[in-house]
């Protein structure tokens, strides 16, 4: 059942309270900033907090790459075509990078899959919103990527090994793609008015999305105590959201461009945004599955894996025989 090689430490049985000595010098560890590994001893609940995280945090790259692979063949040009091409490939290899790493807490990835595929496990909601134009695929490489790697940054000073050395190199690619989005989010903000039209139509749609992709605000997230305790976490849920607030707004502002809220403002005194109600039912709808594209995307996802079965088999049992579908 355990992946990756490693030789686990058995974990406590669920239900039964930790040792309390070894929870001491666990919770030591942390605090002295620490990397647990994987063959270290660890409560369950941290272990079992670390398998959900990391494995929405997988599908969530899985998944975000079909809205932008769909664009691939009606990219602009062909340097964009080429820079969304890379950008597709680095998302999927994340999610192996990530598979990987929530293996090492010993989940096996077909149990993974499986749960993304059955619905039981969640990934981002921001990847259930439709890629309408060119421009929504433009707000996805610039403002979604920004968003991405404000978390990241902060998961990746966390306190289990494998995650933070995963997102630190995640982290260098995002830092590629976010680039490649600004710039052609620039590209269509001094272009045409058409074009930037498009643009602002983009941001109208992508603004509630982004403002929910950092989770539920402070007071309604189920599990932030528990894991910014253990450095799972390493900023609440609406202090990522402010930080990217800080850093984003007034890039988007400067090419003279607009957010849907009018009442987004930074408070001088406290540092913090303000903004209108962003409908949280809606976000509850959607990582529940009930979001615009839920159903799109888990069949797409559902098709991958069936047209990708005969291959896996065949690289797994090499002497069985296996039947080439297409062939
Ligand atoms: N999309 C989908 N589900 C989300 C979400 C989002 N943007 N934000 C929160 N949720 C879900 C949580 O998974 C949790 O559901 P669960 O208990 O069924 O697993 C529920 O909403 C309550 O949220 P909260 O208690 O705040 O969850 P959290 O402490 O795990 O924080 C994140 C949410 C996204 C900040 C955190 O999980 C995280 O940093 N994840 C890793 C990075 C990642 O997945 N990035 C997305 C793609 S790049």
């Amino acid at each position: 059942m355990y992946g990756g090689g490693y030789v686990f430490c058995e974990p406590d049985v669920h239900g039964q309270p930790d040792d309390p000595e070894r929870l001491a010098e666990f919770e030591a560890r942390i605090d002295r900033g620490e990397k647990i590994e994987p063959q270290d001893w660890m409560p369950y609940e941290y272990r079992r907090q670390l398998i959900r995280l990391i494995e929405q945090h997988a599908h969530s790259e899985i998944m975000g790459a079909l809205p932008e692979g769909a664009w691939i063949t009606r990219a602009p040009g062909f340097k964009r075509k080429l820079a969304l091409i890379a950008k597709v490939q680095d998302e999927v290899g994340h999610a192996q990078l990530l598979y990987s790493a929530a293996e090492t807490l010993g989940k096996s990835r077909a149990d993974m899959v499986n749960d993304l595929l059955s619905g039981k496990s969640k990934y981002s909601n921001v990847f259930n919103y439709p890629a309408k134009t060119w421009a929504d695929v433009t707000v996805i490489g610039f403002l979604i990527d920004a968003a991405a790697i404000v978390n990241q940054v902060a998961n990746s000073k966390g306190s289990y090994g494998p995650y933070c050395r995963a997102l630190e190199r995640i982290c260098y690619e995002e830092s590629f793609h976010l680039k490649q989005g600004y710039d052609a989010f620039v590209a269509l903000a001094t272009g045409t008015k058409r074009q930037r039209e498009m643009l602002q139509d983009a941001i109208n749609r992508w603004y509630r999305p982004i403002i929910h992709f950092f989770g539920p605000p402070d007071n309604e997230s189920v599990h932030s105590k528990q894991l910014m305790r253990w450095k799972v976490k390493m900023a609440s849920n609406d202090e990522m959201r402010n930080q990217f607030l800080d850093a984003y707004v007034p890039k988007v502002l400067e090419l003279g461009l607009t957010f849907p809220d009018p009442e987004l403002r930074k408070d001088p005194q406290t540092g913090r945004w303000h903004y209108g109600d962003p409908d949280w039912a809606e976000f509850y709808r959607v990582i529940n599955g009930d979001g615009p594209c839920n159903a799109e995307r888990l069949s797409a996802r559902r098709l991958a894996e069936e047209n990708g079965r005969w291959i896996r088999q065949a690289i797994m049992n090499p002497q069985q025989k296996f039947t080439i579908p297409f062939a």
